[in-house]
């Protein structure tokens, strides 16, 4: 947050910007809790049970961090000096302090994909040839659903399959970084287990779309999940009376899935509001989920002019992702009447 402007009163910088609900306070409250660390813990165990249930797994684990579970999976899968094939533009890469390489000496092969979402035929062509014993192993695929800096676009259920049988294939671990996955779910219909089906690890994300203060859950078969307790333990990630904050998840489960809905068309809503005003164009046309990215022409001012107006003089922020490029993020407190004000700012900066 900018040290010198108030909190912003529209905070579309991203989904994590949201605050927990009544309800969901509520249910925070009156948490049964216990000891997580010795899995003691009814309602983090609660929330386990019904994140198997959700994605068609045989067990699960609840983390402070999603970052953490892309941590724990890679630590699992691979060992010092191996190799996970991922897209270029993918959250893991950018945005999680080199994790993989200093926690587990991961080395990345990187695919030129689209808007995220890359083929099997991508990945068959990048994985090492067995036997050549001077070249890295390549032992997992990485995937992120929905694609964050692919303008949060659905991999669809056939490329992940199709990406899911080379890997297959070649005895590669599939993990899905399902940040967003039950945006992707919510968006098509296609259920989160048909997602998850091909995927050996995922976690979904709980202080994202699904309105939760923090915490993320990993799953896969008992034996991840056994050895992914274990790295989360060594990463610092097991946790006392955690019920406390997974009662928000289960909440969150319970209540908040199917509303993103509504976040999606006040995403697209903004989308249209921006495609049509003087001076400002979408990067990747209409959103598929809750994310807009949009550009400034330079001819006029640069990303961060229009950010520092937009929040000084009408307490709206989106985040600033180049000079003439922004992200806005829609999310549980983003009304459609906050997205009509947000483009009715818009338009009065670029106006003047
Ligand atoms: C695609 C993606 N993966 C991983 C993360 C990390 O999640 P967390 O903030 O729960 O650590 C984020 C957070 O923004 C994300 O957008």
């Amino acid at each position: 947050m900018s040290s010198t402007l108030p909190p912003p009163r529209i905070d579309l910088y991203s989904d994590t910007k949201s605050k927990p609900s009544p309800g969901m306070r509520k249910a925070i409250a009156n948490a049964e809790v216990g000891d997580e660390q010795r899995d003691e813990d009814p309602t983090v165990r609660k929330l386990q049970q019904m994140t198997c249930e959700l994605l068609g797994k045989e067990a699960s684990l609840f983390l402070p961090s999603g970052t953490m579970g892309n941590a724990i999976a890679y630590r699992v899968w691979v060992e010092p000096g191996q190799e996970v094939i991922l897209d270029k533009t993918c959250h893991v890469l950018h945005s999680e302090a080199g994790g993989p390489a200093a926690l587990s000496g991961v080395m990345t092969r990187i695919l030129d994909g689209t808007d995220g979402v890359f083929t099997g035929a991508q990945v068959e062509a990048a994985i090492r040839p067995l036997g050549r014993y001077n070249v890295p192993q390549s032992v997992m695929v990485s995937i992120e659903q929905t694609a964050n800096a692919g303008g949060g676009a659905i991999w669809p259920l056939e490329s992940i399959e199709d990406v899911g049988a080379v890997a297959e294939a070649h005895h590669l671990a599939l993990h899905m970084d399902g940040a967003r996955l039950l945006n992707a779910v919510v968006a098509t219909n296609v259920s989160a287990e048909s997602y998850a089906a091909p995927c050996d690890s995922l976690w979904i994300d709980l202080s994202k779309g699904l309105g939760c203060p923090v915490g993320a859950v990993l799953a896969g078969s008992a034996d991840f999940i056994h050895n992914a307790r274990r790295f989360k333990h060594q990463f610092g990630g097991a946790m006392r009376q955690a019920g406390i904050i997974a009662a928000a998840g289960v909440y969150a489960l319970e209540n908040n899935v199917e509303r993103m809905a509504e976040d999606h068309a006040n995403a697209r809503k903004l989308a249209e509001g921006i495609a049509n005003t003087e001076g400002l164009s979408l990067e990747f046309g209409l959103p598929q989920t809750n994310m807009v990215y949009f550009n400034v022409s330079e001819d006029r001012m640069t990303a961060q002019e229009l950010h520092e107006k937009l929040w000084a003089d009408h307490g709206i922020r989106v985040g600033v992702s180049g000079a003439q490029r922004f992200r806005a993020v829609t999310h549980i407190d983003i009304s459609a009447a906050d997205v009509d004000e947000a483009l009715s700012s818009l338009n009065a900066v670029m106006m003047n």
